[in-house]
């Protein structure tokens, strides 16, 4: 395609001139050029991306075709632009065989596993283990896999993969890819008959555009640009598969014969030669998304770099797929029944799948509030097994329409918690049930109450014991008294044997009692003694933050903390006194005064004081005046993805001594965004705002001259 037309360019904007100005019908030996030229655009639009006329200029020598083939309907060649799509047939989607079989690949997802892979193929061909071999590295579409055969250049068939030997005819739906010639100049190269293997996939920017429109009209969503594009290949009217814009990848030359019925292929050598060959004949291929690699190292420097900008990229991808380059090795690996021994898939870490909702659990918070847990069949996400998964509130749960039983769509995506993104309620078993909400505390049977603004059901008896426990591994916990090996599963075990009732229990455990415990003994009862008279010497700002007093986090329990000589003097601070404080609102105020009116909690404080348990404010709850010409003074913060030499609770504090504010979330208001590996959507939100300077793990050390 390319070849021929494009040497005629000058001649092209000739025509195209001539064509855009009139009025009338081309002549037959117009309508040849006036078809090339219409060609040539969709080429230039839908292959290479790079759109050399406007879209109302297309239109307009579009319609001059139509018309023109229209007046002079035995004119019409198979191939032109206007037969792409015909909305009187349908498809017959008979089974038909290919021309080779469609293997698929084998898995890997570790660097060993492609050290392996290169190792076995060094084996196949006998070449020594120390020698380089060339690798062709590309994209692994995720879309849905169809065959293409060319007889005498012209498109005659399409397939989809079916079961590797057979698949469904569904040449009419195919048709409707613009990025598919429908004729392509094969005979140059002696080529009579070809088949070609490719993904169909569609644009994530135009599967989103087609899950609004769905959402306005009421239609159910689309769960994936995947299954946006696989839904429409085998479907009778090729007009619904026109209207969802497929893509068409080719990678793979998997048939090709001259006219004495002789293998083509052989000729030219390697893997790319194949692809440019399919390239320079108008084909959509892999181009700056692959690379020839000279060694598997190179290969899996390639793939880590993709890793990084997938989520960038236009289409969705499940991984990378390393091939041998050399075809004459190709052939000497050979085929296992299933997959090529020669090519291997490198499989990126799923972020979503499908899962299957088996029960929900409520669990009751620190501060009495209800929260339903869906378990759920165990998938694997981005390297995590997930099986248990928020289901936030009753209003999450309706709005999504959840039901026990129900098909569910979980996603992971970088550092963001495992959330369902939505179920598939056409999917419904019958037996399926409702998720009814408990009325009563699971754990203490009192009454749940719910504000009327208020998503949450709240258990308001403060001495349910789930609540309780809850609130004791709070306290415990890292980011507030920090108490080194008394975990979850320990503090339940006192909870239950009765050494601790309150969180000043903790500070006066029996510990001769406990070193007879089962499990325990005197060396991991005097190890906890040992992080127990620590955290007495803590600075209040982590008993506050310990106290379980709703809304007051960390952050408000240091600015309070800042201001305060000893936390029993909270007891006459009014709520003007905490709002006075910069960040801290009138809420959180009325949360501590309460906490601070009721004798019982002034009693554990007392208790906890007598048990030493610092109750004064120290050097550390007052912040070191960062100096001015900290390197990050000023500036807000964030990390994301996963950092290396470092761990993320670290790299914060770092930033914090030179000066910067950690910030939770990518806004206006962020100045760094400090990328580790895999990040995700907050690298993508960042660079979208185009205000916030991206810095990588090792230029984030350089900046604070730690590397
Ligand atoms: S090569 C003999 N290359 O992955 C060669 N496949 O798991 C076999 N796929 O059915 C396929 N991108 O639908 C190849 N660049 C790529 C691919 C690719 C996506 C799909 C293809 C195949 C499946 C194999």
């Amino acid at each position: 395609m390319k070849t021929e037309l494009f040497k005629e360019i000058s001649r092209i904007r000739e025509f195209q001139k001539k064509f855009l100005n009139q009025n009338v019908l081309a002549t037959e030996e117009e309508l040849r050029l006036l078809s090339d030229i219409i060609r040539y655009h969709e080429y230039k639009y839908y292959v290479e991306n790079d759109p050399q006329i406007s879209d109302f200029e297309y239109d307009q020598l579009y319609k001059l075709l139509q018309r023109t083939e229209q007046s002079n309907p035995n004119w019409i060649k198979p191939d032109s632009p206007t037969q792409r799509i015909s909305s009187d047939l349908i498809n017959s989607l008979e089974s038909v065989e290919h021309l080779s079989p469609m293997l698929s690949l084998d898995n890997t997802y570790s660097e060993e596993d492609l050290l392996e892979f290169d190792k076995r193929i060094k084996k196949l061909c006998s070449i020594p283990e120390a020698e380089n071999i060339e690798y062709l590295v590309e994209p692994k579409f995720d879309g849905g896999s169809i065959a293409v055969v060319f007889e005498n250049n012209q498109l005659i068939r399409a397939a989809t993969r079916g079961d590797g030997l057979k698949g469904e005819e569904m040449t009419l739906n195919a048709r409707t890819i613009r990025s598919l010639p429908l004729s392509a100049d094969f005979s140059s190269s002696g080529i009579v008959k070809a088949e070609l293997r490719g993904e169909a996939l569609i644009r994530k920017d135009f599967f989103e555009e087609i899950n609004k429109a769905r959402e306005t009209e009421g239609l159910p969503l689309l769960a994936n640009p995947r299954n946006a594009a696989t839904g429409v290949l085998r479907v009778k009217d090729p007009v619904e598969t026109s209207a969802r814009k497929l893509d068409l990848f080719i990678f793979q030359l998997g048939y090709a014969i001259d006219k004495n019925g002789l293998d083509k292929i052989v000729e030219y050598k390697t893997q790319s030669n194949c692809i440019d060959l399919l390239q320079t004949l108008g084909f959509k291929v892999p181009s700056v998304e692959k690379k020839v690699c000279k060694n598997i190292q190179e290969a899996f420097n390639f793939i880590k770099s993709w890793a990084e900008k997938r989520d960038h990229y236009a289409y969705e991808l499940d991984g990378m797929v390393i091939k041998l380059n050399d075809l004459a090795l190709q052939e000497i690996c050979g085929y296992t029944s299933h997959h090529p021994r020669w090519a291997v898939a490198y499989k990126f870490q799923a972020k979503q799948a499908t899962s299957k909702l088996l029960n929900v659990e409520f669990q009751v918070g620190k501060v009495g509030s209800i929260t339903p847990v869906a378990k759920i069949e165990v998938v694997q996400l981005a390297g995590v097994n997930v099986s248990s998964i928020s289901l936030h509130n009753e209003d999450f749960i309706r709005s999504k329409d959840i039901w026990l039983g129900d098909t569910i769509l979980v996603e992971r995506a970088g550092d963001v918690i495992p959330y369902i993104v939505k179920s598939f309620p056409e999917q419904r078993p019958k037996n399926a049930r409702r998720i009814e909400f408990p009325r009563n505390c699971p754990s203490c049977n009192s009454v749940l109450r719910r504000e009327e603004d208020n998503a949450v059901w709240l258990c308001h008896n403060s001495h349910c014991p789930a609540q309780q426990i809850q609130k004791l591994i709070h306290h415990v916990s890292k980011d507030a008294m920090d108490i080194d090996g008394l975990g979850p599963a320990l503090i339940e075990r006192f909870f239950e044997l009765g050494l601790i009732k309150d969180m000043s229990d903790i500070y006066q455990l029996d510990y001769s009692r406990i070193s007879q415990l089962e499990g325990m003994g005197e060396k991991s009862a005097e190890k906890l003694k040992i992080s127990v008279d620590k955290a007495k010497k803590n600075p209040i700002h982590r008993l506050l933050h310990g106290l379980c007093i709703h809304h007051l986090g960390k952050k408000i329990s240091k600015l309070i903390a800042e201001q305060l000589d000893f936390i029993p003097n909270l007891q006459n601070w009014t709520l003007e006194n905490f709002t006075r404080i910069k960040d801290v609102g009138p809420v959180v105020g009325e949360n501590i005064i309460e906490f601070f009116s009721d004798r019982e909690n002034i009693k554990m404080i007392e208790r906890m004081e007598e048990y030493g348990v610092n109750l004064h404010q120290t050097e550390e709850d007052i912040p070191k005046q960062v100096s001015l010409n900290s390197i990050f003074s000023g500036k807000t913060i964030l990390f994301t993805g996963t950092l290396t030499q470092m761990g993320r609770k670290e790299a914060e504090k770092l930033a914090e001594k030179n000066g910067a504010k950690v910030l939770s979330a990518v806004s206006g208001a962020l100045n760094v965004l400090v990328v580790g590996e895999d990040a995700g959507s907050k690298l993508a939100k960042a660079e979208k705002l185009g205000t916030v300077q991206i810095l990588n793990e090792k230029e984030f050390l350089t900046l604070i001259n730690r590397a």
